[in-house]
């Protein structure tokens, strides 16, 4: 690795508001990552190489901040958030990984805005585009979040839509890099509902040759759109996607077992669907077909007793919250790499 900036330069480079000093001090590997402008709505907006390098990169602003280096690359820049729905992790690892890299983030709740009174997504996201440098967005609808970004002339980061959660997916296959190693060997196991989430985990993770193995009730499968792109990228990188409805057909033999909520943001209340999932629980059985090292992952807000049992996310095995942690070094290197 080459050498960086001495924590003296990147501290001048945070306080003189010279950003182009700060990325001018980054290491080789992460300037040579770079994704100028990039912006990320959905998986396949980022090649294996382009993933490949935001994993480097959030590993390296990890043990930055393990250290206590200060890395204020994005000195002087300005990040704004339009959040649509509720959010714990996202919004507090993009406002906190922007002031670590030394820039400021801003947060606006969509009903706090002119789009309540008739402004297009479009006018909006323009508008917003002469104020900031990149924009993370959570909208309801996937085609609003498209409709936002054809507006935007600074990044655009999918913040979560009910189709596509990519930056989640990122920092899980973080988690399984950091835990595993080789991601290669690995098979993951996804259990319940074939949602964004879900979606976001076979097009990241095939991408990058994880193996996956999905279980859902026929009626809440994973879009077959989306199926299709994880099979071609599985293809290319030598990973395999299948499907069943039997939870533990899914985790024989697997290295992770994977659930989300079984009803997601806009959806509550559906008596149909929470009974079609109810047996897509990940149980103590579950967790048993899967390997011996195998652990649990959930990207949470978790619902104990529906979609896994208590014993299971408070067990030994559960990584959720090196999951949530991943997320914070994650944000951070996609708003590094696509802002700096
Ligand atoms: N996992 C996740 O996206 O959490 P939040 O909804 O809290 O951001
Ligand atoms: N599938 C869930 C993920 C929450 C982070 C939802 O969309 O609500």
């Amino acid at each position: 690795m080459s050498a960086l900036g001495s924590a003296e330069e990147l501290k001048r480079a945070g306080s003189d508001g010279d950003e182009t000093a700060g990325i001018a001090a980054l290491p080789d590997f992460v300037a040579t990552a770079r994704l100028p402008g990039r912006s990320v709505l959905a998986d396949t907006d980022l090649t294996a190489a382009a993933i490949a390098g935001l994993l480097a990169t959030a590993a390296w602003l990890k043990e930055q901040r393990r250290q206590g280096e200060p890395h204020p690359y994005l000195a002087g820049k300005t990040l704004g958030m339009i959040f649509q729905h509720p959010s714990t992790r996202t919004r507090n690892a993009f406002q906190a990984g922007m002031e670590q890299l030394g820039g400021h983030a801003t947060f606006l709740g969509t009903h706090e805005l002119q789009l309540t009174r008739g402004e297009t997504l479009a006018d909006t996201a323009a508008i917003m585009s002469r104020y900031v440098d990149g924009i993370a967005a959570r909208f309801a609808i996937h085609d609003d979040l498209v409709q936002f970004a054809a507006g935007a002339s600074v990044p655009v980061y999918n913040a979560l839509t009910e189709v596509y959660h990519p930056i989640e997916a990122l920092s899980d296959v973080l988690t399984l890099q950091e835990r595993f190693g080789d991601l290669s060997r690995l098979r993951l196991a996804y259990v319940g509902d074939g949602n964004n989430v879900c979606h976001s985990l076979l097009l990241s993770g095939a991408a990058m040759g994880l193996s996956l193995a999905v279980a859902s009730p026929v009626a809440y499968q994973p879009r077959t759109d989306v199926l299709a792109n994880a099979r071609a990228l599985a293809a290319a990188s030598g990973a395999t996607i299948t499907l069943t409805d039997d939870p533990l057909l899914a985790a024989d033999g697997a290295d992770a077992i994977y659930t989300d909520a079984h009803e997601s943001m806009g959806e509550e209340n559906d008596p149909a669907k929470e009974a079609a999932l109810a047996p897509y629980r990940v149980t103590e059985a579950v967790m048993a077909a899967a390997k011996s090292a195998a652990v649990f992952m959930h990207c949470l807000p978790i619902h104990r007793g529906q979609e896994v049992d208590e014993a299971v996310v408070d067990g030994p095995r559960s990584i959720v919250f090196e999951q949530a942690e991943n997320r914070l070094h994650m944000h951070k290197a996609l708003l590094l790499l696509t802002m700096g």
